[in-house]
């Protein structure tokens, strides 16, 4: 089963920044699931619409320009990266799954993705779009044919799986709380992987396994690998 860091190794570190990037990395995961939000200037890595819970800033991410983000606390003195911050670190190590937050313009975003790739910053393999929106991933889909798309949801829909085939989707994010083995059955047979966020307990990881499902998005990649092993 793969393992990915949710939001990186944000058990131990403050969520999407370089300390929890760089101990994913260190704990050997499949790949780094991140947020990713469009500020004034920049993409910049950070989960929520407002600044305030994980960092010392008041507002809204979109109001700020990147490097007026930076001036604020991310935790332990640490800002919030830039896009192109995470994929340097990254430098084609593991897999980036970039999961995209809210709604923003992405013929932008489909450029840096781009110049990432001419540049060899990153391979078409090591990096996976995902989003609760799937009408940004249809167009991404449409935009750049070689990138994998993870299709997100919270639910469990009446034709299954069919939805992110219908995406061309690489795989299904899927919350937890909604697995079950006839929706993991069905994306296989449509030759999709399953991915379960967010799987940190023992009782839950064992829950995913007995589901089938390929991958877990997990807070403690450490600790969820060291269960694995034995
Ligand atoms: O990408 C999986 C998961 O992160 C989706 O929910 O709220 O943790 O970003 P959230
Ligand atoms: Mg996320």
């Amino acid at each position: 089963m793969k393992i990915f860091a949710h939001r990186g190794a944000s058990t131990h570190f403050p969520e999407n920044t370089q300390s929890a990037i760089i101990a994913a990395l260190k704990a050997n995961v499949d790949g780094i699931e991140v947020d990713v939000q469009s500020a004034l200037d920049d993409y910049v890595i950070i989960h929520d619409t407002y600044l305030d819970r994980t960092t010392n800033g008041k507002g809204k991410v979109c109001d700020f320009s990147a490097q007026q983000i930076k001036q604020f606390d991310a935790g332990n003195g640490e800002q919030v990266p830039t896009l192109q911050q995470l994929i340097d670190w990254n430098n084609n190590q593991t897999l980036l799954n970039l999961e995209l937050k809210h709604t923003f313009e992405l013929e932008k975003f489909a450029t840096v993705l781009e110049s990432n790739i001419a540049n060899k910053k990153i391979t078409a393999d090591n990096i996976l779009v995902s989003s609760f929106n799937h009408h940004q991933l249809h167009w991404l889909k449409s935009r750049l044919p070689w990138l994998k798309i993870g299709a997100l949801t919270a639910s469990i829909p009446l034709q299954y799986a069919k939805f992110a085939q219908d995406l061309q989707a690489y795989s299904i994010h899927i919350d937890k709380n909604f697995m079950n083995k006839p929706f993991v059955d069905d994306a296989k047979m449509r030759g999709l992987q399953v991915f379960a966020y967010t799987v940190d307990e023992v009782e839950d990881i064992k829950l995913m396994l007995a589901c089938g499902v390929d991958g877990i998005f997990t807070n403690d990649p450490e600790r969820t690998k060291h269960y694995l092993a034995q």
